[in-house]
């Protein structure tokens, strides 16, 4: 955000803690507030083509610039997939995922992702492509995504749209979007000892229905001003 970073008001706030007379502690000195400039950059892609082929592929950086090493001569960066296992028992990782066993940094362990690039049939056929960033928050966005067209008859477009929310265990908590749960719905869930954390977005679905005629339907996701294109 160029301009932002150069706007007199921002520098001069920047300048604020910026003392002659005395060393400023460095635990005091803090990033400045801008709009996000680079995200963890996973991104997904759902695709039918004339043929009637499919394909889902999620894929990540997983982190900002990945694990910030760039392919000499080659011009992309390596993911950071690595924080996905688990580097300690009881030791969350970025999205607050605590692995086990399963999960350790050794040979044949595996690590906690949670990418879901998704092809659905039915009687065999196909009948949904879909899939998400979001990282802790992706089975969950996916799994709703599908639910909203198989139980609550939603277009492919409503389903991508509507809100969501979303628990992983750990940290204990449900993660909603603005309204992604009703006031009573909530109200109920506070008696019951549940506690909410509120997002401005989960997820970024792109997913593609087979009509009942055959027609494709592409649900492309607002949150992140995405388009779905036809041949
Ligand atoms: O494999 C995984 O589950 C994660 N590393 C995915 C990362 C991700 O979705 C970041 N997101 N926006």
């Amino acid at each position: 955000p160029q301009q932002m970073l150069l706007d007199p008001g921002y520098l001069e706030d920047r300048m604020k803690d910026i003392s002659l007379k005395a060393a400023t502690p460095s635990q005091k000195i803090k990033e400045g507030k801008v709009d996000v400039i680079e995200s963890v950059e996973t991104t997904h892609f759902s695709i039918v083509d004339t043929e009637g082929n499919a394909v889902a592929i999620t894929t990540t950086l997983n982190s900002y610039f990945g694990c910030k090493v760039m392919v000499k001569g080659a011009g992309f960066f390596l993911n950071n997939e690595m924080d996905d296992f688990s580097v300690k028992s009881g030791f969350p990782n970025q999205f607050g995922l605590v692995g086990s066993k399963a999960n350790e940094i050794t040979p044949e362990k595996r690590m906690v992702s949670s990418m879901t690039p998704t092809i659905v049939e039915k009687d065999g056929e196909l009948f949904m492509v879909v899939g998400t960033p979001g990282g802790a928050t992706i089975i969950t966005s996916v799994f709703q995504a599908i639910l909203n067209v198989v139980d609550h008859q939603m277009s492919m477009q409503e389903a991508v749209e509507a809100k969501r929310f979303h628990h992983q265990w750990l940290p204990d908590r449900i993660v909603l979007e603005e309204d992604g749960l009703s006031a009573s719905v909530q109200k109920k869930l506070v008696k019951l000892g549940h506690d909410f954390e509120s997002r401005g977005q989960i997820g970024r679905v792109d997913a593609i229905l087979v009509l009942p005629d055959k027609r494709l339907e592409g649900g492309a996701d607002i949150r992140g001003g995405d388009q779905a294109v036809g041949f």
